[in-house]
């Protein structure tokens, strides 16, 4: 097992990553200092798969699968069931899921009685490498994703590599695209792993998974502590994530994974920086070559240009005018700028779509 501290200036926690660390829960919890009564959310299809165990040990209340589910309607009507549960204070919400359970679950702990502790134990590879470090919490409007929301630090997380053995091929693959981008942003050592070591990652050997998440939550981490409300450095995660989001944006959250559009939008990034002359034709390569290796890219028939470039021209609005880019100059190292000129993001996105059909789709 390996710990990971974060340490920030209001809130210490430890991300524990090992094999059976979620068996251990209890023991956890009480070295946390955390008591009863606890309260797990959940969504069903994860119970039915993973859960079992922890449904006999707590009480637990279940959110409808999927993103619609991050809704303030869902917030709502847990915390009607919390009231009813008669939470106190000093309970602990534990969020048992992916990203859609610990955005939610993190974002009613940290309203409810004006906030209360949150444990996450992610139970997808793209929370265990991502949403379920950092404090972000929140749930979608209908004119905007994850507008409404706080950040709200977990006070435990625990990662476990055999909750993933279950979880549907996509979904994996989806938090592999994620995994990668700590290579390019700063891990030239874990990229190299996934060029030399994509079998035993995508047959989810248990070391080679606790290896890849321990290191992927230390960079997080890492950054997190150093920027903790998003401010600029955090900002390095955001590699793959202008053109990722606007790519799911355009297929309206239906067709793409976050991990699969963040894919797509690492060869963006990795295409403007070589035009920018940012990043030589070799890196770009292997960027390249260790996307398509992970799995085949969803296609993209029917994600029309002009949907994307209007989304990433609303993210501009939104953002007070500047698209901010995050581009890598070699493997382990990348910069951001806003200096990218609209035509060259317009290529990009055309060749990318293009691709799309030819290269990543399916065959
Ligand atoms: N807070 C953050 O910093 C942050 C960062 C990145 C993404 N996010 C959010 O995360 C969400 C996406 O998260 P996600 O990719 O984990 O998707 P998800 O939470 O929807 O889970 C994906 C699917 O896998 C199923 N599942 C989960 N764990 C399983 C398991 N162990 N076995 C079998 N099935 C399982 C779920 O039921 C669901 O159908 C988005 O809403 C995104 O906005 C948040
Ligand atoms: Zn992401």
């Amino acid at each position: 097992m390996q710990c990971i501290p974060v340490r920030l200036n209001r809130s210490s926690y430890d991300i524990l990553v090992g094999t059976g660390v979620s068996d251990d829960l209890e023991k956890h919890l009480s070295r946390a200092g955390l008591c009863e009564p606890f309260l797990v959310i959940s969504q069903p299809r994860i119970l039915k798969a993973v859960g079992k165990s922890l449904k006999k040990r707590f009480p637990v209340v279940s959110i409808p699968d999927g993103e619609r589910a991050k809704s303030l309607t869902t917030v709502s009507r847990l915390l009607d069931r919390m009231v009813q549960l008669k939470l106190t204070r000093q309970s602990t919400v534990i969020a048992f899921g992916g990203g859609v359970v610990g955005d939610v679950a993190g974002f009613v702990a940290s309203i409810y009685m004006r906030g209360i502790a949150v444990v996450q134990i992610p139970t997808t590879l793209l929370a265990q490498v991502d949403s379920s470090i950092g404090g972000k919490t929140g749930v979608n409007h209908r004119v905007a994703k994850n507008l409404i929301g706080t950040f709200y630090q977990p006070r435990l997380v625990l990662s476990d590599p055999l909750i993933l053995q279950m979880l549907p091929e996509r979904e994996y693959a989806s938090g592999l695209y994620e995994a990668l981008k700590y290579g390019v942003i700063g891990d030239p050592a874990l990229f190299e792993e996934f060029e030399r070591n994509t079998s035993m990652l995508k047959k989810r050997d248990p070391e080679a998974v606790e290896r890849l998440v321990a290191r992927c939550a230390a960079i997080k981490a890492e950054v997190v502590m150093s920027d903790e409300k998003e401010s600029d450095l955090r900002r390095i995660l955001n590699f793959g994530h202008t053109v990722g989001h606007a790519l799911e944006a355009a297929a309206l959250y239906r067709r793409i994974k976050h991990g699969e559009a963040v894919g797509y939008g690492m060869v963006a990034a990795a295409r403007i920086g070589r035009a920018l002359e940012k990043i030589n034709d070799w890196d770009v390569h292997r960027i390249e070559n260790a996307i398509s290796s992970i799995g085949r890219l969803p296609a993209l028939d029917g994600v029309s240009s002009k949907d994307v470039l209007g989304a990433i021209q609303h993210d501009k609005k939104v953002r007070n005018g500047a698209i901010h880019f995050v581009l890598p100059r070699t493997i382990g190292s990348v910069e951001i700028t806003a200096e990218v000129p609209f035509e060259i993001v317009r290529e990009v996105v055309k060749g990318i779509l293009n691709d799309g059909k030819r290269l990543f789709g399916p065959g």
